[in-house]
């Protein structure tokens, strides 16, 4: 008992000189049907220091908030008598984890931290955080995270790409029209890490009714996830085996995405999400091989040989002619782009968004834009490109 006694020493003290950081109850067995974990940390509301407890079940959190006195006693009753078997308790700078064996006694260890944790009491950021925490099971599943939600140290860049991902796209999917039910396809959507982060971030913090699928061509990758999706509680998130180019989709498009998919599999998804007319498409191109072919075909013959003559330029050449041309297409069929970095160049090259949202066009507009695309493709020498072609826009320089 004595790691149980250390267990309350902590805890008085950690919530006494605000040093309570998380606190994390796990492997439930007790008798209320769906909870699994409980989360407890400090908080500052009006002003007032509180405890707040989230009950995640297995659909559903639910977040009660006490004060300290009595938070500290609804607290201890869990450890005692709720049915948790696992206790993580995080202060700034002593973490004490404790299970209970099978001769139900508390066993465990307490250590001092080498790195001191930070103290978050914000209340609001809490909420406005885009994933709202990084406890959930697909995360665990996905082996970003350990048991006790904690992210793994080799999983930090990929839990920031997550978060930054749903942090860009935020504004875009708040803009999306909400009397409806929303239909995703993410296209070349690998191990699913992003396609899970937007599945949670619209149904948990949007609350928005969505289905969500991942096409994906890799059979391994595509049961994997539909058996993370599964444990996971999301019902309407699901993977299918199959190609970016061959995908019918068997209801109209809302929110088209492609991450880091192929060459000119991210042109045939473009293509999809035009043909469907969907709100909102967001690509993030991987390599240019197509253009970076046609831009080798003439590199002698136009004016930027003194360039294109580096490997490299004619990599970035081809990268930046390709997504520009994308955005050009986008544009004549009304839709307004931006584009971004989306993760630091530090990580990878391969680090450009497209994020286009379907407003209107006017046909003077589009006779300007074929124009401008006719005389980009001249100036470089460039046959074709795959998008332009799918859209037989085949955009010529009038002679
Ligand atoms: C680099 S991974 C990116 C995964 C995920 N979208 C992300 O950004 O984290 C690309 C994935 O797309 C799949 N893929 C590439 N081309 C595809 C195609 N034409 N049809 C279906 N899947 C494709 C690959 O198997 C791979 O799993």
């Amino acid at each position: 008992m004595a790691i149980y006694q250390d267990f309350i020493e902590l805890l008085k003290e950690s919530i006494k000189d605000r040093k309570l950081v998380k606190l994390t109850l796990s492997q439930y067995r007790g008798q209320e049907i769906g909870l699994k974990n409980l989360y407890v940390k400090l908080v500052e509301i009006k002003r007032e220091l509180k405890m707040s407890f989230v009950y995640r079940y297995e659909t559903r959190d639910i977040t009660k908030n006490f004060s300290l006195r009595e938070g500290f006693d609804v607290l201890v009753e869990a450890v005692h008598f709720k049915g948790f078997r696992s206790v993580v308790l995080q202060s700034i700078d002593e973490q004490l984890e404790m299970q209970m064996n099978k001769k139900a006694e508390w066993a465990g260890s307490k250590k001092v931290l080498s790195e001191s944790k930070e103290l978050n009491l914000n209340h609001d950021k809490q909420k406005e955080r885009k994933l709202q925490d990084a406890s959930k099971s697909y995360l665990h599943d996905l082996k970003l995270t350990d048991s006790a939600g904690q992210v793994y140290k080799n999983a930090q860049d990929k839990w920031k790409q997550i978060n930054h991902y749903i942090e860009i796209l935020s504004s875009s999917l708040n803009n999306l029209p909400n009397d409806q039910s929303l239909r995703i396809v993410d296209m070349g959507a690998g191990k699913g890490y992003l396609t899970f982060a937007l599945y949670d971030y619209l149904q948990s913090t949007l609350k928005r009714d969505v289905s969500v699928v991942g096409v994906e061509f890799r059979q391994d990758l595509v049961e994997l996830c539909n058996r993370i999706a599964e444990r996971a509680g999301f019902q309407q998130l699901h993977f299918e085996e199959g190609t970016i180019e061959n995908y019918q989709a068997n209801k109209k498009i809302d929110v088209l995405i492609a991450l880091h998919a192929c060459d000119t599999a991210t042109d045939d998804a473009i293509y999809k999400g035009i043909q469907d007319e969907a709100s909102l498409i967001v690509v993030a191109p991987c390599c240019h091989k197509q253009v970076r072919r046609e831009l080798e075909r003439v590199k002698v013959k136009n004016d930027l040989d003194f360039m294109t003559q580096y490997g490299v330029f004619m990599e970035r050449h081809a990268e930046m002619l390709t997504d520009s041309i994308r955005a050009l297409i986008l544009n004549y069929y009304g839709y307004e782009t931006k584009v971004m970095q989306f993760i630091s160049d530090q990580h990878t090259p391969k680090n450009v968004m497209i994020v286009a949202e379907r407003k209107t066009v006017s046909t003077e507009q589009q006779l300007i834009i074929l124009e401008k695309l006719a005389r980009l493709k001249d100036y470089y020498g460039l046959g074709y490109q795959h998008l332009e072609r799918l859209c037989q826009l085949n955009a010529e320089v009038s002679k």
